[in-house]
């Protein structure tokens, strides 16, 4: 079942999708999964229960879609996808039980470069984001910067062993690194070259989320923790310890290059299984 609905505080168009195995909500401001919750589980993402809905901002949680920049390479940080309005290009309820959104996004001022945003759900959620050049090359780093909703303090990553990463923090935190990435404290870093699933395992929800990437290089994974929440107008000072970002990515020198006319596509399945 596919029905639209208008959030009460900024009137943001959104999608609400039931299907037989999971239920999802996605706003076209943003083209932003803000909702997965999988049969028989807890929601799969984190939205802050103070994020704004409002044109202009961008929503605290979820999953955001960083394009055609990420970070503060220029100006909105993490791009203007997160902040405009997608046109839906396709809402179908499909029979094998999966419903199927594409959005698209041709922002102003880049030459006609344009994001298409494919979604899937069901059993899993999969998300696919294809760029296509306009008139003029481009390089374009991207992320599907997902709030995944687990208790970070007990939470450990698997999958990002012996992986070259780059500090994005001014003062790191040590972390424990073996056998699996477990938090001691905020973390900012771009891992490259990452091959194969990465597995957030959450003994508190007792479940494993798994993240199988398409298309993609790069994992960014960040938490704030205490000090960093505390200046964020758009999250409890508590609201660190309930999520964590493992983002799917293209960045630094695995942020395509495209000619004109060119097309990349990245994304990710993500599923959950019970521990
Ligand atoms: C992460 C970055 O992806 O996003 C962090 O690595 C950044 O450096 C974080 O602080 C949140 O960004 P924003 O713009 O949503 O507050």
């Amino acid at each position: 079942m596919i029905t639209k609905e208008i959030t009460k505080e900024g009137k943001l168009p959104l999608i609400c999708i039931t299907t037989p195995a999971s239920k999802a909500v996605i706003s076209l401001y943003g083209a932003h999964v803000l909702s997965w919750v999988p049969e028989g589980h807890e929601d799969v993402l984190f939205v802050s229960p103070l994020s704004r809905y409002k044109t202009g901002e961008p929503i605290r949680g979820g999953i955001p879609v960083c394009w055609p920049w990420f970070g503060k390479e220029k100006l909105p940080q993490h791009g203007v996808a997160r902040t405009s309005l997608w046109t839906l290009e396709v809402a179908e309820e499909r029979q094998d039980g999966t419903v199927r959104v594409v959005m698209s996004l041709m922002p102003d001022g880049f030459n006609g470069l344009s994001a298409k945003m494919e979604i899937i759900v069901g059993e899993t959620l999969t998300q696919i984001l294809t760029t296509t050049a306009g008139t003029e090359p481009v390089v374009v780093p991207q992320a599907l910067h997902t709030y995944f909703n687990v208790n970070v303090q007990e939470a450990t990553v698997e999958g990002l062993k012996d992986v070259e990463f780059s500090e994005r923090a001014a003062v790191p935190v040590a972390q424990q690194e073996a056998p699996v990435l477990a938090f001691k404290g905020g973390l900012d870093r771009i891992y490259s070259g990452v091959e194969g699933e990465i597995g957030i395992v959450d003994p508190s929800l007792k479940q494993k989320i798994k993240l199988d990437r398409q298309g993609s290089e790069s994992v960014v994974v960040w938490n704030p923790w205490r000090q960093g929440a505390k200046g964020m107008k758009d999250l409890p000072d508590n609201g660190w310890q309930f999520f964590l970002c493992v983002e799917t990515a293209n960045l630094d020198c695995y942020a395509p290059e495209l000619g004109p006319g060119d097309s990349v596509s990245m994304g990710h399945i993500i599923s959950v299984e019970r521990l």
